[in-house]
């Protein structure tokens, strides 16, 4: 028994913000944001939440899927910045698409959060416990964001992306790897609230994210294309036998990298960082779906999505579409 991707969908927030646009708000420009990161705009929230662009995306992956809501017996959202600390995202989710009969939760594994969710739906479906389930990734990374620091907040966007996942016994899933390093999680970090009882009061305020970007260019160049031939060795497979690469969308020269290392060419690796910055978790549904609506996937094909980031962590998911 594997597990297979059935429909896709993704919400986006309606305001569109460009680097142009930044730059009359703080020291950058187009220039300096587009020659490092390949970002050019990026969407953020005004009225939605991490929940409603859940919800919408959700619902455009069960249409896509042609599944009913009562049908999913398992919602998991990646995500580092629900609307609550509880309920969960997922939960929200649940209440948002009347989606009675599933059990729901999220998972906090940063840009690695949509494949973190897939390989645990695999790991229930395999088991038996679970046969249908929608799997999202959504993000409002921009409250999380000092705007006052321009080294990481031009980075950032908003949105999400769904998948429904069924068990099939034919083909989905073939292989996967994940991992994380815990020991080196504070170069991608972003504090909660902080002690706060009658013995301690620190009076602090949760805190905004912090990266040390070089550090996480050298981790994922590294850790990403060693992940994905784990993952192709596994099936027997090289990196030409993959008909696309969809990998979180953090930075244009990172997958740039990957690609070089892996010697694929960037055909192969379809971008949306250019138009939506990088939304963590949202970022491989949201390209995924992308891809899938252009018609771009056809069925027998080999997708590798690749998610790497805050923890920090890593996963690679090697489907048959
Ligand atoms: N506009 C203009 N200048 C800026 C900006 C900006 N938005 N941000 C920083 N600068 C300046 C800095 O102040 C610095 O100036 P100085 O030399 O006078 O001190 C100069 O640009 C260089 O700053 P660095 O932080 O050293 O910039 P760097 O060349 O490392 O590029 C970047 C930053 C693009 C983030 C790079 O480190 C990188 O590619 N990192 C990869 C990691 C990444 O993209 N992470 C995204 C999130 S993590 C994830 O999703 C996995």
């Amino acid at each position: 028994m594997t597990s297979r991707i059935i429909g896709t969908g993704s919400c986006l927030p309606e305001t569109v913000v460009t680097n142009d646009y930044l730059s009359t708000i703080m020291d950058t420009s187009d220039e300096w944001i587009s020659s490092r990161t390949g970002i050019r705009q990026r969407h953020l929230v005004k009225e939605e939440t991490t929940a409603s662009l859940s919800i919408e995306a959700g619902r455009r992956a069960l249409d896509d899927a042609g599944v009913k809501p009562q049908e999913l017996d398992m919602i998991i959202v990646g995500t580092l910045t629900g609307d609550y600390v509880t309920p969960s995202t997922a939960c929200e989710v649940q209440a948002g698409l009347g989606a009675v009969n599933a059990v729901c939760f999220d998972i906090n594994a940063a840009c690695s959060g949509f494949v973190f969710g897939l390989h645990t739906v695999n790991a229930y479906i395999k088991s038996g416990m679970c046969k249908t389930a929608l799997v999202i990734g959504a993000e409002t990374l921009s409250k999380i964001m000092d705007w006052s620091d321009r080294s990481t907040c031009v980075l950032f966007g908003d949105g999400a992306g769904a998948a429904v996942i069924r068990a099939d016994e034919t083909t989905g899933i073939l292989a996967y790897d994940q991992g994380s390093d815990g020991e080196r999680g504070l170069h991608l970090e972003c504090k909660n609230r902080t002690n706060n009882n009658p013995l301690v009061q620190t009076g602090m305020e949760p805190g905004y994210t912090h990266m040390d970007g070089q550090e996480v260019y050298k981790f994922a160049v590294t850790a990403v294309p060693a992940s994905i031939h784990k993952v192709l060795e596994e099936a027997g497979l090289s990196p030409d036998d993959i008909d696309l690469y969809v990998l979180h969308q953090a930075n244009i020269r990172i997958i740039q990298s990957v690609a070089k290392r892996l010697k694929v060419s960037m055909d192969k690796f379809p971008i949306s960082l250019d138009h939506c910055g990088n939304i963590s978790a949202g970022s491989v549904p949201i390209l995924l779906d992308e891809v899938n609506k252009k018609g771009m996937l056809k069925k027998g094909d080999k997708i590798m999505m690749s998610g790497f980031g805050g923890g920090l962590t890593w996963g690679s998911c090697l489907i048959e579409w």
